[in-house]
């Protein structure tokens, strides 16, 4: 392997190294069918630099993919083979719920198989790396990217980014298989903590938090073996992560042996003269190679170095260091990739009708949405409701065919089954009543008249896939005030109202969740999003989903996070002394309490903790807590649930918040079922960074806590000794 690419090295011109560390877009190598995910200039390049490009990013299929690479090494001098890069962050065809949704499956193994299927439809289509997973830790719903996260919590963000990157690259050994990809982990860093929620607005944290909380989503990604990592937008400690040697070079290559592809995100290298630390394309493309920038993207930045270089007919020594060393990792993924042996891996139009958006993918699908979905109200038990049930179906999304939700890109949306379509299969009465929300439908007499023959009104509400995702920032993450009009119009007929909430972000859902019997959360279901909204309400499915995120009260909570610092005035629980005492840290005009906490979901069946016991409770420092959770299922219908497991240091060398997750596991019990469940949690998990910046464990006092929910009140005292 070395010698090919040390051979290639020694061949390659200036030129030719700098122009395969370039990306472009689709649009150059082809016109039709190009999804652009960023802006584009529409900048020129000549033939030389295009057919030395070393990747493009947003193209597949098998057919397409071929054309361009057999055209591409037609002209090529050295026929080094094109490398193909796209964004399949939760499915390829077969769209799975969005990562947000999937992260309420609290199923790593889910996610992981959901990984898998999305890394073989997309090797089939010709893809060789994807940029996935996303892993950046959101508190801020306000941001739009929160859909592509896997919420607010470190542990659950790290244990889903090593699923992901299990499932999208297999186990690699010097090869790459046929059926994975190389994952690109994004973006790094700390994306997700813009101020105000504000698209690419400025990240400022103390490098305390972003050690302790932000980092272990991309450490554990690379530990897992990610083979590429996308630079952020964002600043960091004040500096441009994609210019930031202190980020890159000292914390991602030093501390965490990161050795793969560093790949700015598109035209981030651009836009380090926006941020005001580079005066030109080619001053920006020399600080992000000194950080380590493998790869550019889109901006092209590094070809004008190229010409600058070529005019002043030298090159600095450090220059060609830096290049080799880049233009090394990139010839090295291709090697592992197989692509000098085969230049057309995975482009091949039988495998990929055979593997893409078969039946079988889809009933994954189908089994991720259903676990992903979360259960918020159930008043009554309102639900599930038997097939005979009398039923007006209604709201805007009722008829929605896209429920697939920001980055589904090759995501088919003519052929998926409506909420409408979906639940008129399974009920047989059922009226459906769609006009859109014009006033008239307003009018209590005329809601009044519509629903009069049924017992049950089903409303689905929410938002639309343009209001996911990048650049959808929003400053009122709530449902649209007509909708909620409608909403309260139809709580006025007195009918039980069963709310479905269609969204890529949490919403403000204080005022819903009083108008509604029952409330249920898909999120972006995916690809076969209806035929499991459908299976819950019947209860052929019992929903397990937990929110990966806390749901606010109000707008103004937000950054709400269940792992907050306690600080020297924290509440004390008792309501009439957090009334009476006016110096504690609280709002005068809202509680402080979430609407619906991280870990919270609801389930037809009834689960109870019935005893938790810690096999020793003075436990070394290398060793491990040991669990025995007795849960019981006081019910009559089968069901799973995830047991949560939460520590809180009594005194530690930095502030601490109440509690933490330091596991979980899903588990399914059958009606009337009692089983122990043997839980253990590592004492290194306890870990937390100490005010020199290093990650380690404290002896000391610690309380556990277990339970269906961050804000489970059973706890054990432990000792670490
Ligand atoms: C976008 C996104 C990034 C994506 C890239 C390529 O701007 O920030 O997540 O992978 O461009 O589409």
């Amino acid at each position: 392997m070395v010698n090919r690419i040390t051979e290639l090295l020694r061949k390659m011109s200036i030129a030719e190294k700098i122009a395969q560390l370039s990306q472009l877009s689709a649009d150059y190598f082809q016109e039709d069918g190009v999804t652009l995910t960023g802006p584009t200039g529409k900048q020129q390049v000549t033939s030389e630099e295009l057919h030395s490009v070393g990747s493009v990013l947003g193209i597949s299929g098998a057919e397409r993919a071929r054309k361009i690479q057999k055209n591409y090494l037609q002209h090529s001098r050295l026929k080094i083979p094109l490398l193909f890069m796209a964004d399949v962050v939760h499915g390829y065809k077969t769209i799975f719920p969005i990562p947000l949704g999937l992260a309420s499956s609290f199923d790593s193994e889910l996610v992981e198989e959901t990984a898998k299927i999305a890394a073989k439809e997309s090797a089939s289509a010709g893809l060789h790396a994807i940029f996935a997973p996303m892993v950046d830790l959101v508190r801020d719903p306000r941001w739009g990217r929160v859909m592509e996260s896997n919420g607010e919590d470190p542990f659950l963000n790290g244990s889903l980014a090593t699923a992901s990157i299990k499932g999208f690259q297999g186990c690699v050994t010097d090869r790459f298989d046929e059926n994975h990809v190389a994952a690109c982990v994004k973006h790094f860093a700390a994306y997700g903590a813009a101020e105000g929620g504000r698209e690419y607005n400025t990240v400022d944290m103390s490098e305390w938090q972003f050690r302790d909380q932000y980092l272990e989503g991309y450490q554990r990604a690379i530990e897992t073996g990610a083979r590429l990592v996308m630079t952020s937008f964002n600043t960091l400690f004040g500096v441009p992560a994609t210019a930031n040697e202190h980020l890159m070079r000292t914390i991602l290559r030093k501390e965490l042996k990161f050795d793969g592809i560093l790949i700015s995100d598109w035209n981030a290298i651009g836009e380090l003269k926006e941020h005001g630390v580079a005066s030109s394309q080619t001053d920006a493309a020399v600080k992000a190679l000194k950080a380590g920038v493998d790869m550019d993207m889109m901006s092209f930045a590094y070809f004008e170095l190229a010409q600058k270089l070529e005019k002043e007919g030298q090159v600095p020594q450090e220059i060609i260091k830096l290049l080799d060393e880049s233009v090394y990792r990139v010839l090295k993924l291709k090697e592992e990739l197989g692509l000098f042996e085969d230049p057309f891996r995975g482009m091949d139009l039988l495998k990929e009708e055979e593997n893409v958006l078969t039946e079988d993918n889809l009933k994954i699908a189908q089994k991720a949405a259903e676990e992903s979905t979360v259960l918020l109200e159930n008043k009554d038990n309102l639900l599930p409701l038997k097939p005979d049930t009398k039923i007006t179906l209604c709201g805007p999304l009722v008829r929605e065919r896209d429920l697939l939700g920001s980055w589904s890109w090759k995501g088919n949306t003519t052929k998926n089954e409506t909420i409408a379509d979906a639940l008129q299969n399974k009920f047989k009465g059922v009226t459906v009543f769609d006009e859109d929300l014009a006033e008239g439908t307003l009018d209590l007499n005329v809601l009044k008249q519509k629903t009069a023959d049924s017992e049950v009104v089903i409303v689905a509400l929410g938002l639309k896939s343009y209001q996911s995702g990048e650049a959808t920032s929003m400053t009122k993450p709530r449902l649209p005030k007509k909708q909620l009009n409608f909403l309260k119009a139809l709580n006025e007929t007195g009918k039980k109202i069963v709310t479905i909430i269609i969204t890529g972000r949490p919403l403000v859902l204080t005022e819903v969740s009083k108008f509604s019997d029952a409330l249920l959360l898909p999120w972006f279901p995916g690809s076969r999003g209806a035929e499991a909204i459908a299976n819950i309400i019947t209860g052929e499915v019992n929903p397990s989903g937990k929110l990966p995120m806390s749901f606010p009260r109000d707008i103004g909570q937000i950054p709400l996070y269940y792992n907050s610092l306690r600080t020297g005035r924290p509440l004390t629980g008792s309501d009439n002394l957090d009334k009476e005492n006016k110096y504690l840290s609280k709002y005068i005009d809202e509680e402080n309490s979430h609407l619906y906490c991280f870990g919270y979901g609801l389930s037809y069946a009834d689960f109870k903790v019935k005893k938790v016991q810690l096999v020793d409770k003075q436990i070394a420092k290398n060793g491990e807590l040991n669990l025995k959770v007795e849960v019981a299922n006081e019910s009559h219908i089968d069901g799973q649930t995830v047991i949560q497991c939460y520590t809180h240091q009594c005194v530690a060398e930095t502030a601490q918040p109440d509690r933490e997750l330091k596991m979980f596991k899903k588990i399914m019990l059958k009606a009337n079922e009692a089983k122990v469940i043997d839980i253990c949690i590592p004492v290194t998990r306890l870990a937390y960074t100490h005010q020199d910046l290093t990650k380690k464990v404290d002896c000391g006092n610690y309380v556990l806590y277990v339970g269906f929910a961050a804000d489970t009140k059973r706890k054990i005292s432990f000792e670490i000794i």
